[in-house]
């Protein structure tokens, strides 16, 4: 199995206080909102592909908002605007004075009613000075008497027309505008020194600009939708919303891993699962040798409850330690089927008294592990593990075996953890954190604890923020805490190495 816990679980928490497990009425923390920077990277990671969508829809768009958009031509005249009169030096300079300082306000006066609307009537246009003058940008740089008039149009016969008209126009209104000196004499002649030319070519819409544009529309879109998704998504995602949410410690942490590196040979997935033993047994504090009996249960199916009871017994039998395995998931039975053993005889079958646990539970190959499976079908899954029968199996385990380790349903489904809680030594909730809702996880745990179960802790599963198995991470030599700030609290004293 590939799984994959990175991360020391940390034995020994501060914040928040993990609660004593079972407790009845006990109040827990909801989960924080707020978001850390390295989870704004990692919702912008995880929603990559909204990134992605909105950029290209962006571009999309740019490029559709370009292709409907009809074509623009612009047409440039230039006027230069001279003093009349200079006889002298110093006559020409304040008459280039007085023009410059002028130029400003002849800009100005370019996109006016008192030129465009000749222009209009001129040319036949079907529009109002004020329009119009939306497609009129008249420049004057500083320390020039030049000024380029130049009109964007739909038609480029008519971008060159108006841009005439606009520079003949402005001619006249400036002659009228400008005080006549003696002799009825102006001061400024204005003359055009280039006519528009039709363009050939139009100016715009640029295909690339409005691609530009659109991708950044389209990528801040992508971003904000990510973020959002992120912040309104109530699933658990990682230990510290895990432990906020539950008050518990989060005794190992399995990386999300796709099948082929889920091998039970992957040495991360080991080390995942040999952290959680060492966590588990750090807390467990009972007498070394005595059988240890945990249930291990999640919330909703699929969440690993298989997977983590497998690798955990696993782990346990590795340090030396008599290990059973049970089936109790009599509603989906699946570890026979996980460690290539026979479904019969099994639990059901030593429950009706067909056989005893000594002949239906079997050796697992290559190791002191113990299986026993699910066994033929019950009509009444429910009662069978609530019956007196299941009592009597649990204590003879507990007697014969150093550790027994209980795959059950789940509790939002079925009663069957609870019940097999009331009679074991602990109980481990396995989280999915790539799918399982706060609310569910709540709601598991309410009904845990208003059953007043020792719960040791909770299984981190399949969390894609943990580092996976292709990236080993540094071996850290797992500390151990004091068995109180593992949240839970049993008899006295077993150690990893009595289990
Ligand atoms: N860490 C993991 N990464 C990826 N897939 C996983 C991981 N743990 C379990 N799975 C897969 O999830 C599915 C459900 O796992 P299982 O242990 O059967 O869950 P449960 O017993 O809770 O229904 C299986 O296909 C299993 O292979
Ligand atoms: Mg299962």
């Amino acid at each position: 199995m590939s799984v994959g816990g990175a991360e020391a679980v940390p034995t020994a928490r501060t914040t928040p206080a993990p609660q004593p497990a079972g407790r009845r009425g006990d109040a827990y923390p909801e989960a924080t909102p707020t978001m850390q920077p390295s989870r704004y990277a990692l919702a912008l990671r995880r929603g990559w592909r909204l990134l992605v969508a909105g950029s290209l829809l962006g571009v999309l768009a740019g490029l559709a908002f370009t292709a409907r958009t009809a074509p623009t031509y612009r047409a440039s005249t230039s006027v230069f605007f001279a003093p009349a009169r200079g006889d002298t030096v110093s006559e020409l300079t304040q008459g280039s004075t007085y023009t410059q300082n002028l130029m400003q306000s002849f800009a100005k006066v370019t996109t006016q009613p008192e030129v465009l609307n000749p222009v209009i009537q001129k040319i036949g246009l079907q529009t109002t000075p004020r329009q119009l003058a939306m497609h009129i940008t008249a420049d004057a740089p500083l320390n020039t008497v030049v000024l380029t008039i130049s009109v964007t149009s739909s038609g480029a016969q008519q971008a060159a027309d108006i841009a005439n008209a606009v520079g003949v126009q402005l001619q006249a209104t400036v002659q009228q505008l400008t005080p006549s000196g003696t002799g009825g004499v102006r001061p400024i002649n204005v003359t055009t020194v280039a006519t528009a030319q039709v363009p050939q070519t139009p100016t715009g819409p640029s295909p690339l600009r409005n691609a530009l544009y659109g991708l950044i529309a389209g990528l801040a879109v992508g971003v904000l939708a990510a973020l959002a998704r992120h912040l309104l998504d109530d699933r658990v995602r990682n230990r510290e919303q895990a432990e906020a949410l539950t008050g518990l410690s989060v005794l190992t942490t399995v990386a999300y891993e796709p099948g082929r590196r889920r091998s039970p040979r992957n040495q991360t997935v080991q080390d995942a699962f040999r952290r959680l033993r060492t966590n588990f047994a750090t807390g467990l504090n009972r007498p070394a040798g005595s059988g240890t009996s945990v249930v291990v249960t999640s919330s909703i199916r699929g969440e690993g409850r298989s997977t983590t009871a497998v690798q955990l017994a696993r782990a346990l039998a590795e340090s030396g330690s008599t290990v059973l395995l049970v089936d109790a998931d009599l509603r989906r039975p699946r570890l026979a089927a996980m460690l290539s053993l026979p479904e019969q005889p099994g639990l059901h079958d030593v429950l009706v008294g067909g056989t005893t646990l000594g002949a239906a539970a079997l050796a697992v190959p290559h190791s002191s592990l113990r299986l026993l499976s699910a066994g033929r079908a019950a009509d009444d899954p429910g009662a069978a593990l609530a019956s007196p029968a299941m009592r009597a199996l649990l204590a003879e385990a507990a007697r014969n075996y150093d550790a027994v380790v209980l795959d059950t349903p789940p509790v939002l489904e079925a009663a069957d953890s609870l019940v097999l809680g009331q009679h074991a030594d602990a109980l481990l909730v396995v989280v999915d954190a790539s799918r399982l809702r706060a609310r569910d996880l709540t709601a598991c745990l309410h009904q845990a604890r208003l059953a007043a179960l020792p719960i040791a802790g909770v299984v981190l599963n399949k969390d894609r923020a943990a580092p996976r198995s292709a990236k080993p991470p540094r071996r850290k030599r797992p500390r151990v805490a004091a068995p109180r700030a593992l949240g839970f609290s049993l008899k006295p004293g077993l150690s990893d190495h009595a289990l």
